[in-house]
């Protein structure tokens, strides 16, 4: 496997202290996941890593998603549209406006 040149982080609202699931987890963030990695497939963007992470701090704009290296911060992905615009980002090389949190 070559290293990927983007990496999609996915909060999974994990927490090593054992408090309950946070907002991310509990709006569905870990189903987008999987319409994630299909529609990364299908747009043929293989240099795309996705992992799902701990809590990301920003609950109340959650389910929160990081791309990195470009540090894009979004939130309320909650549907394969919010999803769309994270990835239309990656392939534009700017960040959706609509889902950015600065
Ligand atoms: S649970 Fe996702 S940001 Fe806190």
């Amino acid at each position: 496997m070559t290293k990927p040149n983007h990496h999609i982080f996915v909060c999974g609202s994990f927490r090593a202290n054992g408090t309950p699931q946070g907002v991310c987890a509990k709006s569905g963030s870990g189903a987008l996941m999987q319409y994630l990695e299909e529609e990364l497939s299908n747009r043929g963007l293989g240099d795309v890593a996705i992992s799902s992470t701990g809590c990301l701090k920003v609950c109340d704009r959650g389910p929160a998603v990081v791309v990195y290296p470009e540090n894009w911060w979004f939130g309320h992905i909650d549907s394969e549209e919010a999803i769309d615009e994270v990835i239309d980002s990656i392939e534009r090389g700017s960040p959706s406006p609509t889902h950015v949190i600065n």
